[in-house]
């Protein structure tokens, strides 16, 4: 039989390969050597949080960014009366805490696990050591939070010059181009985020998009089956017609 140190070094090896595969197929560091991904995998630390804990809390001090292994998690700002506004939800692959590292202040915003999630975290002092070595990490990076500004961007748009119902439509058309396929019918989007999950995308309240579903769903424009919906062609071509 293996003795144990040496099963732990097989262990810690595994591990390390792991590390290493996750970090090469993340897209800010897309271009690096080899050796660069290793040193990185070296200097990580793994932590697990359970389906809907908070990761990251905003406003609170921040110094290390974090790359999803395994799990969903959210970005969201939190209101009162419980109100929730969700900026973003980020999957295996994408990073996040990244500003804090970067600017020294306090985080922007909460990061929440919609899953158990697995996370690689890197210390500010590994990620800014690979970026001084790095170029095209700091360029991979600053193209990702270029389209998250945009993304900001149509959310600050959306919320001062669209109404509940054409932001209701905005968010599903986007989620259905993420995740769904062309129909007969229309667009399908395949699973329904909750009225609340859709609230908080859209910055309403839940009753308010529940009114705002049925309305659509009498009127045609919707058309629920199961837990998938499809914007119908009607409902797709007024969108159209509208300037963004
Ligand atoms: P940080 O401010 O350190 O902690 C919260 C993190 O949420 C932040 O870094 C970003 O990684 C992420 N974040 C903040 N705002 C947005 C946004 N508008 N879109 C996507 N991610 C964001």
């Amino acid at each position: 039989m293996m003795p144990n140190a040496s099963r732990q070094v097989v262990l810690d090896e595994v591990k390390l390969e792991r590390y290493r595969a996750i970090l090469a197929s993340t897209a800010i560091f897309r271009g690096c050597s080899a050796a660069a991904i290793d040193d990185l995998a070296h200097r990580l630390q793994v932590r697990t949080r359970p389906a809907e804990t908070i990761i990251v809390a905003q406003d609170e001090p921040g110094d290390s960014m974090f790359v999803i292994a395994a799990g969903r998690v959210k970005v969201a700002l939190f209101g009162e009366n419980g109100r929730e506004l969700t900026l973003s939800e980020l999957k295996p692959g994408d990073f996040f805490g990244e500003m804090s590292l970067l600017d020294n202040r306090p985080r922007s915003a909460n990061v929440v696990a919609i899953d158990d999630a697995t996370l690689l975290v890197l210390t500010r002092e590994a990620f800014v050591a690979h970026l001084k070595g790095h170029p095209q990490t700091a360029i991979n990076l600053l193209s990702e939070m270029t389209r998250r500004l945009r993304r900001a961007d149509e959310t600050i748009a959306n919320l001062a010059l669209h109404d509940v119902e054409s932001r209701l439509v905005r968010t599903l058309e986007r989620l259905a181009k993420e995740d769904g396929e062309q129909t007969d019918g229309g667009l399908l989007l395949r699973k329904r985020p909750t009225q609340q999950d859709l609230a908080n995308m859209v910055g309403s309240c839940r009753e308010t998009i529940s009114r705002t579903f049925t309305s659509m769903i009498k009127r045609g424009l919707l058309v629920p089956r199961g837990r998938a919906l499809v914007l119908t062609r009607a409902l797709l071509d007024r969108r159209a017609a509208v300037p963004a």
